[in-house]
């Protein structure tokens, strides 16, 4: 199959690649740059393990063809943490147990950080619907979405 050429910043920094024409983004991510923290679950939309924010706005990367992706700016979970320190989001999920086999959390942490980025004090309500194309099979969800409650809250009160 042909090759074409696929360039974009991930995290920060530059990346260019030659991926045979319909490899989705998920497996140019994976298995051709080395970022597996998107995670491949069912393969066709339903689960949310493999989100990423491509140009700011939530994706799944398992229905992104990588040859679409020229220019975008992509971030994975594995861009958060900043000097060391875990994101917010990444910190309250440690602390709330949010965390169990651990495979949804990277799509859950994408779908929250675009939440936040929006709408920095969101009701429960919008965390449930903006997490609602993500599945966990292991917390009960709540955990989640006191985690996201949370880092809107260290959000807010280090904005004040
Ligand atoms: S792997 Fe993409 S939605 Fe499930
Ligand atoms: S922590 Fe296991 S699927 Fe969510």
């Amino acid at each position: 199959m042909a090759k074409v050429p696929v360039q974009f910043t991930l995290n920060g920094s530059e990346k260019a690649e030659f991926v045979e024409s319909g490899t989705t983004l998920l497996h140019a991510l994976r298995d051709k740059i080395g970022d597996t923290s998107p995670k491949g679950g069912c393969h066709q939309g339903t689960c949310g393990a493999c989100s990423v924010i491509i140009d700011g706005e939530l994706r799944l990367s398992c229905l992104t063809l990588a040859e679409t992706c020229n220019g975008a700016d992509i971030k994975t979970t594995a861009g958060l943490a900043e000097g060391g320190m875990l994101h917010p989001l990444q910190r309250a999920f440690l602390d709330a147990f949010a965390t169990q086999c651990g495979f949804c959390t990277p799509g859950m942490i994408m779908a929250a950080k675009v939440l936040l980025d929006r709408m920095p004090n969101p009701s429960r309500e919008d965390v449930v619907e903006a997490l609602s194309g993500n599945v966990c099979r292991c917390t009960g969800y709540e955990p989640i979405i006191q985690a996201v409650l949370t880092a809107a809250r260290a959000n807010s009160q280090n904005a004040a």
